[in-house]
C-alpha cells in the first residue's frame, strides 16, 4: 500500500512509524524537515501542508493508495475534498464534516439540537455590545472561546486567564478586532471545573473504534501554571482508563462521541477519519469540551505506540466504511514528555541546536518522536514549536514515567522539560483533587 502522510510534528511521526510497521511505502508532505518522518518513508515533500492542490497533485503523481491527514489545518483548508475529486480516499473529515473542530459553534448547535449529552451552557457574540449586555447580567464563572481554530491557544478561563468582566470584555474585544481564529465571533461558556481528559476513536462514517483514555498537559510550566501550548506531554495506564476516573466516565464519553457520529450521519454529513474528544469529568458528569478531527498530539504517541492490529489495515477500514468495534492495544501504561524550545508558550527561542543520542535513548528502552524540527547537515534544530517528545511504554505508569526519563538524559540543548508529567505525586495529585470534588457538598 502506498500511503500519503501530510504533516511534520510528533504526532504524524507517530502515525508514520505505524504506517512503515505496517509495510505501507510512505509518501510524506511536511512544512518542515522532520528527520524521524524522512527516514521512515519513501519520499518527502517539504512544503506548505496547506497548499492543497499541490499536495494532491504531488500525492496522485506517487499513485498513493490511501491518505492520513494529521493536523487540523489542512482538513480545514479541504484537503479531504480534493483527495476525493483526485480519487484518493484519506483518513480524514471533508470540510463539512471537520467542522466539529472548525467551528466550536457548530459542535454546540449540533449538541443541542440532537440531545447529545455532555453539553455545557453556552452563548455566541460577534458584537461586543451584546456581550456587555450579557455581562452586565452575569454572576458565574465563564470561559471565552473563539469560535474558529487557534492551534489550542485561543480559550481563555476564568481565574486561569482572566479573573474580571473587565478583563474578559478585553479579551472580547481582541477577538472581534483580530479576528482570533480567523473570524470575529466567539463562545462564551459555563466554566466546569474538574480533571480533563482525551478519548480518540477512528470512525468509518457511522461506527467507531475508541483507544485508550490518556490525559495531556496544555500548560507549559509545572504544577500546570504558565500559559497554555499545543501540550506539553500526556499519559495513558494499562487499563486503558485514567487513574482518576471511572469506567461510568469512559462510558459517558463514548456515548457523547457515538451520539456525535450518529448525528452526522443523520445530517448528511458523516464522520470519517479520527474524532478526538477533549472531556472534563466533573462532579455532576462528564462535559465535552470540544472536538478535534485528528489524532491528538501528544497522546497519539500514548495510544499508537501500543496499538497491536494492523494500523494501515484499519486505515482501509475507515475508508471502506467496515470498522471493527474494537481493536487490541497492549495492557501497557506510557508516559511521553515533550522537548520544547526555551521559551515555549511566550517566546521560543528558534534555531537552537539539539543534540540527540538515539542509540542511547533506545538503549534507555525508550521510544523517540521527532516533531517540530527542521535538519540541516545531519544537525536537529529547534523551530517556535514543540521538537521532540521521549515516550516510555511499561507495565506500570511509575515505571513508564522512569523510562521517559531515563530516554530524555539523552537529548541536549537550550530546551525545556516538564519533568512532573506522569510522575506518581502528579497523578496522586489529580486523583485526589478529583476525589474531593465527587465528595464536595453543594
Ligand atoms: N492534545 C491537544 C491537541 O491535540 O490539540
Amino acid at each position: 500500500m502506498k500511503a500519503l502522510l501530510v504533516g511534520g510534528g510528533g504526532r504524524e511521526h507517530a502515525i508514520a512509524k505505524s504506517l512503515a510497521k505496517s509495510g505501507a511505502d510512505l509518501y510524506a508532505v511536511m512544512g518542515n524537515q522532520n528527520p524521524g518522518i524522512r527516514r521512515a518513508a519513501r519520499e518527502v515533500l517539504v512544503h506548505d501542508i496547506t497548499d492543497v492542490a499541490t499536495v494532491v497533485a504531488w500525492a496522485k503523481s506517487r499513485g498513493v493508495d490511501i491518505a492520513v491527514i494529521g493536523p487540523e489545518a489542512p482538513l480545514a483548508a479541504g484537503i479531504v475534498d480534493a483527495l476525493d475529486v483526485a480519487g484518493v480516499p484519506a483518513v480524514g473529515p471533508d470540510r463539512e464534516a471537520a467542522r466539529l473542530e472548525t467551528s466550536k459553534e457548530f459542535t454546540r448547535d449540533l449538541m443541542r439540537e440532537h440531545k447529545i449529552p455532555g453539553l455545557v451552557n453556552y452563548w455566541a457574540f460577534h458584537r461586543l455590545p451584546d456581550f456587555r449586555d450579557w455581562l452586565r447580567e452575569c454572576d458565574f464563572e465563564f470561559v471565552i472561546k473563539p469560535v474558529g481554530l487557534t492551534g489550542g491557544k485561543g480559550v481563555r478561563v476564568w481565574g486561569d486567564h482572566f479573573r474580571s468582566k473587565k478583563e474578559a470584555e478585553g479579551y472580547a474585544e481582541e477577538i472581534l478586532e483580530h479576528k482570533v481564529g480567523g473570524q470575529a465571533r466567539f463562545l462564551v461558556e459555563e466554566k466546569v471545573v474538574g480533571e480533563e481528559f482525551s478519548l480518540q476513536a477512528l470512525c468509518d462514517g457511522s461506527r467507531l473504534l475508541p483507544a485508550p483514555l490518556a490525559q495531556d498537559h496544555k500548560r507549559a510550566l509545572e504544577n500546570d501554571e504558565g500559559p497554555n501550548t499545543g501540550g506539553m506531554g500526556s499519559y495513558s495506564d494499562a487499563d486503558h482508563l485514567l487513574p482518576f476516573l471511572s469506567r461510568g466516565d469512559y462510558d459517558a464519553a463514548l456515548s457523547t462521541m457515538r451520539a456525535t457520529i450518529d448525528a452526522m450521519a443523520a445530517r448528511g454529513t458523516p464522520f470519517r477519519g479520527i474524532l478526538y474528544g477533549g472531556f472534563m469529568a466533573t462532579r455532576d458528569g462528564v462535559r465535552l469540551l470540544e472536538y478535534n478531527v485528528r489524532f491528538a498530539d501528544p497522546e497519539a504517541m500514548n495510544i499508537l505506540p501500543i496499538l497491536e492490529d494492523d494500523f494501515a489495515s484499519l486505515c482501509e477500514r475507515v475508508v471502506d466504511g467496515n470498522l471493527p468495534a474494537t481493536a487490541r492495544f497492549k495492557r501497557k501504561s506510557t508516559v511521553c514528555k515533550y522537548v520544547v524550545p526555551a521559551g515555549y508558550g511566550t517566546k521560543p527561542k528558534a534555531g537552537a541546536r539539539i543534540k540527540v543520542d538515539e542509540a542511547e535513548i533506545a538503549k534507555a528502552g525508550a521510544e523517540l518522536f521527532y516533531a517540530s524540527v527542521d535538519e540541516h547537515d545531519g544537525h536537529v534544530f529547534t523551530t517556535t514549536s514543540r521538537a521532540l517528545a521521549v515516550v516510555g511504554v511499561a507495565k506500570s505508569l511509575q515505571e513508564a514515567e522512569s523510562v521517559s526519563e531515563a530516554g530524555l538524559k539523552s537529548v541536549q540543548g537550550d530546551v525545556y522539560v516538564r519533568h512532573d508529567i506522569g510522575t506518581p505525586a502528579s497523578i496522586a495529585r489529580k486523583v485526589e483533587r478529583m476525589r474531593a470534588l465527587r465528595s464536595r457538598k453543594e
